[in-house]
């Protein structure tokens, strides 16, 4: 028979056995916040028959309480001051649903200081204040679920803290930002300019407060960083990742990528090598038949790939007010759990015990290795293609595709593309520096990474 969230007898909150409601406190009532109150009400008897008890919002800090009164209605606590429902004795659980690294650490160090679980999908803040977070919530023995925090409605975490638990992880991929994969994918199918489809994702709720996060490739980093803790057992090492993001893409390489079988996307690499890790997020172009490529507007894929399991593949909305409800009302269904089980019982919060976590240190760029595409300004002679295809000879960089254009409106230059096979970017980099000083070169080559993730 089917229970559906209309079917009262699903979750019967009078029946001897109900316990009593998990009662969240919410801080901030926008895109998520606001989400993940309609969401929990709209499936609240679905949640409860799952979490074996009613989760009731009720207590709400927003900045707005006439906005926040018209979203939550009547029976809501609502207070100006997000430490007034941190430090409510009356309150279960936190969701942080505000943003930012300053207040909200503020807020999510003090709940847990009073003996309460914390809820976020504040990848920035735990980028860069996760690791003292997480000892904090170890000391006090609750739990900061982050569910939300990485690709929102793909639950990302938790296949890689617990479905893939037996797995040394050798590789997670992933297109992680849903703005810049709604630009990239809008650019590239309607010819749209760059500054009309960031307004249009901002329109959406894609975007960050701040969409510089976006475009430049910060919040993918800061995803990056907590799936490579995850992925790895280490610490959360958002600063030492490389980041480049979106801006300066050309659409003459978007055209030429296409030219050539490719898709361009942001991708967030997290890679296990013998001497450490990688770390790193920038545009890559992907071989336009690979799942990923077909990855379009703010959805996200994440590739994992495991010793055991093989490659595996995740997609889902990757942006948006109910897509982040979902993952962050699933963490608050874990939470509901935690009260019947010991501390040392629970999923670590970076799915290995802390003991357990190493330091592995990450690689510089110079130490990647990847394939290339290059695009390089030649003069129009019939000697400068062999001067270029010497240089990577001497260096041992193997092509493995070249292809000229001639420019019509200037006879005497040529645009030169080609794809590398893998190498070192050391190495590609000390060559690119030979080819710049050719006099046939005329000008600064454009380098973009390429990947098979086969
Ligand atoms: N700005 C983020 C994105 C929101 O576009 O992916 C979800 O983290």
């Amino acid at each position: 028979m089917y229970h559906g969230p209309e079917d009262s007898s699903f979750f019967q909150p009078d029946a001897p056995a109900a316990r009593p409601s998990l009662r969240v406190g919410l801080l901030g009532i926008g895109t998520v916040g606001a989400g993940t109150f309609r969401v929990l009400r709209r499936n609240r008897h679905e949640i409860a028959g799952r979490a074996g008890r009613p989760i009731e919002v009720t207590m709400v800090a927003a900045r707005n309480l006439a906005r926040a009164a018209d979203v939550v209605g009547e029976g809501v606590a609502l207070v100006d001051d997000p430490m007034a429902v941190v430090n409510h004795p009356d309150i279960d659980v936190v969701v942080e649903a505000v943003g930012g690294t300053t207040a909200a650490r503020d807020w999510v160090l003090q709940a847990i200081a009073q003996g309460k679980h914390v809820v976020t999908a504040n990848k920035a803040l735990l980028a860069v204040h996760g690791s003292e977070i997480f000892a904090a919530a170890q000391a006090q023995g609750v739990s900061v679920a982050f569910e939300g925090a990485v690709a929102v409605s793909i639950p990302i975490i938790k296949a890689l803290r617990e479905g893939l638990g037996a797995n040394r992880i050798e590789w997670v991929a992933g297109i992680i930002n849903g703005t810049t994969n709604f630009i990239l994918s809008e650019m590239r199918a309607k010819g749209l300019a760059f500054e009309q489809v960031l307004q249009e994702a901002q329109r959406l709720g894609y975007a960050e407060a701040d969409p510089s996060f976006d475009v430049e490739g910060v919040d993918a980093a800061h995803k990056a960083s907590l799936l490579a803790a995850i992925a790895f057992g280490t610490s959360v090492q958002f600063e030492r990742a490389h980041i480049e993001g979106i801006t300066g893409l050309q659409a003459e390489d978007i055209a030429w990528a296409e030219a050539l079988g490719y898709r361009v996307k942001l991708l967030g690499v997290v890679k296990r090598r013998e001497q450490g890790i990688e770390l790193r997020v920038h545009p890559t172009l992907l071989p336009e038949q690979h799942l990923l490529a077909q990855v379009n507007g703010s959805m996200n894929g994440i590739m994992v790939q495991g010793d055991a399991c093989g490659p595996t593949l995740y997609y889902g909305a990757g942006a948006g007010s109910e897509q982040t409800a979902s993952a962050v009302i699933a963490d608050l269904i874990d939470v509901s759990r935690l009260a019947d089980g010991r501390p040392e019982q629970r999923v670590p919060h970076l799915g290995f015990r802390p003991e357990a976590l190493r330091e592995l240190p990450v690689l510089p760029m110079a130490e990647t290795r990847t394939r290339y595409y290059l695009r390089l300004p030649l003069a129009n002679t019939p000697s400068a293609l062999a001067e270029v295809s010497a240089v990577l000879e001497t260096a041992g960089i193997g092509l493995q595709t070249l292809q000229k254009k001639a420019d019509p409106a200037r006879p005497e230059r040529q645009q030169l593309v080609l794809l590398t096979q893998e190498c070192r970017e050391r190495d590609l980099r000390q060559a690119l520096t030979r080819i710049e000083a050719l006099a046939s070169v005329l000008g600064a080559a454009t380098l973009l990474r390429v990947e098979n993730l086969e």
